[in-house]
């Protein structure tokens, strides 16, 4: 069994397993200590602005090795590495375009994974063996100053348990991981919630292959053509994807999910209301992920993810109220969804991911 360390700047609000070790130190303190830790091959678990990623140095293949193992990852999906500044991208990329930089100058630091080919020397772990590397600058100051203590990128997948919703907060990557990695820094709650938008490059061409809080809406105001990968906008699990995570079914609650569509929400809500009862009587426990504050089925687990207008607090919330529902051994989850356009795609691509398929159009 592995020694965890929690890193902190306060006593934590939250309940701590006797076999984690709780150290309380200021960032700069933290950020030496855990760099110690990875420079020898050790695994820490940081936040970004996105979710927490378990963190590597892209130098150390032992360690890289040991992100799958620890995760249960497959091993054909590769890793994002993480820089904090733009310079540090030659020490992983062979070729960076004029579009890349722009867009790195753009949008850096934030929730943009661009691919790259990969240089040579990177170690062929971090990109599973393909061609291209995925390189983000996380926009956090406990993940910058992570970075620039190690000296090195960080490979960094999100810090759950394979199939898991990704963690928002420190204690999630506890949940999945305390025992089994070297530490945890405690960064507070992640501000986007759900993982960064991943894209490709192909000449003056943008290919949105994850959609994230960076929309192909964004992309475009900013002077790019853009597509989606294909596969995106069916929801087929595609045999041979280009971003090889979304083959996977990702960010999966215990319970079964299924979402409500339609034009009237106040219907959605009546079926909603409906379903629950019927389930419970069935004796399943029901948790409602709704999107109006007065709506308050009779179910064991009520949350209100935000409001319609608001698709960041929809993104903010939602894999918090999934691990929830896990927490309280909820059966049966039953979630409002919007139409899968504009700025609500990334939201609705997780929330699809986590229903893995049940959709139930009300009419
Ligand atoms: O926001 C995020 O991106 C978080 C934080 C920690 O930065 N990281 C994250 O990593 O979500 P992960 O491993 O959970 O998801 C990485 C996704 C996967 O779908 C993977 O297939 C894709 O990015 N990816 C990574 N490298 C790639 C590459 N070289 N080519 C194609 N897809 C790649
Ligand atoms: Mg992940």
């Amino acid at each position: 069994m592995q020694q965890t360390v929690l890193w902190t700047t306060d006593l934590p609000m939250y309940e701590v397993k006797t076999s984690v070790h709780v150290r309380i130190r200021d960032t700069v303190t933290t950020c030496q200590e855990a760099a110690q830790i990875m420079q020898a091959g050790g695994l820490v678990a940081f936040a970004t602005e996105t979710v927490y990623g378990l963190g590597a140095s892209v130098l150390h293949e032992e360690a890289l090795k040991k992100v799958f193992l620890v995760k249960g990852r497959p091993q054909d999906n590769p890793l994002i590495t993480h820089v904090s500044q733009i310079d540090q991208v030659i020490q992983l990329a062979s070729e960076v375009s004029d579009l890349a930089r722009a867009l790195m100058n753009r949008f850096w630091p934030g929730p943009l994974s661009i691919l790259f080919p990969v240089r040579d020397d990177v170690s062929r772990i971090v990109t599973a063996g393909l061609d291209h590397v995925a390189i983000r600058m996380p926009n956090h100051p406990q993940a910058l100053a992570l970075i620039d203590a190690l000296g090195a990128p960080i490979a960094a997948p999100s810090a759950n348990q394979s199939g898991k919703p990704s963690p928002t907060l420190a204690h999630h990557v506890l949940d999945d991981l305390a025992d089994k990695i070297d530490g945890v820094i405690d960064g507070g709650a992640c501000d986007v919630g759900i993982e960064s938008t991943v894209i490709e490059l192909q000449g003056d061409h943008i290919i949105i292959l994850r959609p994230g809080r960076i929309s192909a809406e964004d992309l475009r105001e900013f002077g790019a053509e853009v597509s989606l990968d294909p596969f995106l906008e069916h929801h087929e699990i595609p045999s041979k994807p280009r971003a090889p995570g979304q083959k996977y079914r990702h960010y999966a609650p215990q319970g079964q999910l299924t979402i409500y569509l339609g034009d009237d929400s106040q219907k959605i809500e009546e079926r909603i209301a409906k379903e629950a009862q019927a389930l419970a009587q069935q004796g399943f426990k029901v948790g409602a992920l709704v999107m109006n504050s007065d709506f308050t089925p009779n179910v064991d687990a009520l949350f209100y993810l935000g409001s319609l207008a608001s698709f960041t607090e929809l993104e903010k919330n939602l894999y918090v109220a999934l691990r929830s529902c896990d927490d309280r051994h909820i059966d049966r989850i039953l979630a409002q969804g919007t139409p899968e356009v504009g700025r609500y795609r990334a939201f609705m691509n997780r929330l699809y991911k986590a229903a893995g398929g049940n959709v139930i159009t009300v009419s």
